[in-house]
């Protein structure tokens, strides 16, 4: 039958965690609070709230309500502000191929991401016309690792989550796909996404007879 493969965005579709996480380190450092690479792999596919929080936590500091939502406010600013400058050519190797691939074959395309910013994203990077449906970050009350966008892109798609497939740079969101019981592809390293059912560096090394095998078996 019909299979459903559902795209993370940031980190997959193209390389906006390095701007996630120059403009969180950058608010981190306003606050003197330090975080590493590692904590970083924490705030991938987490929602901006939960990142927030994480970050607060890790520096043991507690701020007002509205200082929270002064501080989400300039994190995005930033955020936008490099995402403002993105073109095509910020796509991610192979992810038109990749895409093309499965649209020629009449399988399911969808978009599973935590971000508010998915849709002005992927118009930058003029991919909004591959995706059939589209459930970002306004789309959810429950961020991952909660399957919930991966769940209500498998419905908004009409195809059993058993038979999606999900493509994920993050912890939280292979953790995500796994609880949906759909079959979780990691992009990125083993030793970060071991969890998934499996794991390859980039979309260069995903082959036609891997998607093949997917979209058959
Ligand atoms: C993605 C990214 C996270 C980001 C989240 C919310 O999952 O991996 O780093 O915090 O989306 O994004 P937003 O653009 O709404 O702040
Ligand atoms: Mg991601």
């Amino acid at each position: 039958s019909k299979k459903g493969f559902i795209f993370d965005l940031d980190g997959v579709i193209v390389d906006t965690a390095k701007y996630h996480f120059l403009a969180w380190r950058k608010l981190a450092k306003s606050l003197d609070i330090d975080f590493s690479e590692t904590q970083n792999e924490q705030l991938k596919g987490v929602s901006r709230v939960k990142s927030l929080e994480k970050i607060l936590s890790w520096g043991n500091k507690s701020i007002s309500e509205d200082k929270f939502m002064e501080l989400m406010a300039k994190k995005n600013d930033d955020y936008l502000s490099f995402i403002d400058k993105m073109d095509t050519q910020e796509i991610l190797p192979d992810i038109p191929k990749v895409l093309n691939f499965i649209k020629d074959k009449k399988q399911g395309i969808a978009l599973g991401s935590a971000s508010k910013n998915a849709r002005t994203i992927l118009k930058k990077v003029k991919l909004k016309k591959s995706f059939e449906t589209i459930v970002d970050g306004n789309d959810v009350s429950k961020a991952k690792p909660d399957p919930e966008v991966f769940l209500i892109a498998a419905k908004q798609l009409n195809i059993a989550p058993e038979h999606c497939i999900v493509f994920e740079d993050s912890v939280a969101g292979v953790k995500a796909a796994n609880t949906a019981n759909m079959i979780s592809i990691g992009i990125g390293e083993i030793s970060i996404l071991g969890e998934a059912d499996y794991v390859f560096k980039d979309f260069t090394q995903i082959s036609e007879e891997f998607l093949t095998e997917l979209i058959t078996n």
